[in-house]
């Protein structure tokens, strides 16, 4: 599947996929931790690959909050369901702002999107160009090869009134990367659709992420009780 398709005709149903994931309670420890870690003195913060604004429904009651996604339908639902936070289409790898931020978050595995350790560099040297000194970045990876594990088989369900969804996927390992095959059948208003997409994430060591930070420009603590499951967090200050 072509990268341009990621999320594209899903996109709607992102949030039904992932009801059971408690943003709420996520973004409160993400809070705290923040402000554990910042020493930098404002208030703005900048939601890397948003996706629909989930976290930022929250982060706003704090932050002046900004969200980047790469993926225009995704941002679509973010700007319908997220006021006063401004969005932008933009890639992590490149992305220019004019403006500088005191936190900074990539959270649910986006970066694994980035595939190869070039390419997450350029992300993270881009992240540390857009935080102020003293700033925080925190970032949630994807897997390691040490936590995939592969040939495994998922099933996620929905059941509201008009839309049911069934979402099975595979994972295998293909060269250094976690492919994941999602098959799902999507009942909207009575008519019922198979859709398919394919997901290839970076498998990203934690020691070696952890010597890319410091050559971005951060002071990094990688900690292993994570927001999601155990793929662990990342809490790194901008020297
Ligand atoms: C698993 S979703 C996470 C969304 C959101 N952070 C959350 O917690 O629900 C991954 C997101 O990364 C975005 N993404 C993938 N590659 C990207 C890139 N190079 N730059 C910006 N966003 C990207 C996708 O469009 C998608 O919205």
């Amino acid at each position: 599947m072509k990268k341009e398709m990621l999320y594209k005709d899903l996109a709607r149903y992102y949030d039904l996929v992932y009801h059971w994931k408690d943003y709420g309670k996520e973004s409160a420890r993400i809070k705290k931790l923040i402000e554990k870690y910042k020493e930098s003195d404002g208030n703005k913060l900048l939601d890397i690959a948003c996706g629909t604004g989930q976290h930022l429904r929250y982060f706003k009651k704090y932050f002046h909050c900004t969200g980047i996604d790469i993926n225009k339908e995704m941002l679509k639902i973010a700007r319908k369901k997220v006021k006063k936070v401004i969005f932008k289409k933009a890639d992590m790898k490149n992305f220019y702002l004019k403006k500088k931020f005191d936190c900074i978050t990539c959270l649910f595995s986006a970066v694994g999107y980035l595939q190869t350790y070039d390419n997450l560099k350029k992300a993270l040297m881009n992240f540390s160009k857009h935080l102020k000194s003293g700033g925080v970045l925190v970032l949630e990876p994807a897997f390691t090869r040490k936590n995939f594990k592969p040939g495994m088989a998922h099933l996620k369900t929905y059941e509201g009134k008009t839309i049911k969804i069934a979402r099975i996927n595979d994972s295998k390992l293909v060269k250094n990367c976690s492919a994941f095959d999602f098959h799902y059948l999507i009942s909207d208003k009575n008519k019922i659709r198979y859709l398919k997409e394919t997901h290839i994430l970076g498998l990203f060591e934690v020691d070696k992420t952890l010597k890319l930070m410091e050559e971005s420009g951060f002071k990094p603590k990688y900690i292993k009780n994570g927001l999601t499951d155990d793929r662990g967090v990342y809490f790194c200050v901008k020297k």
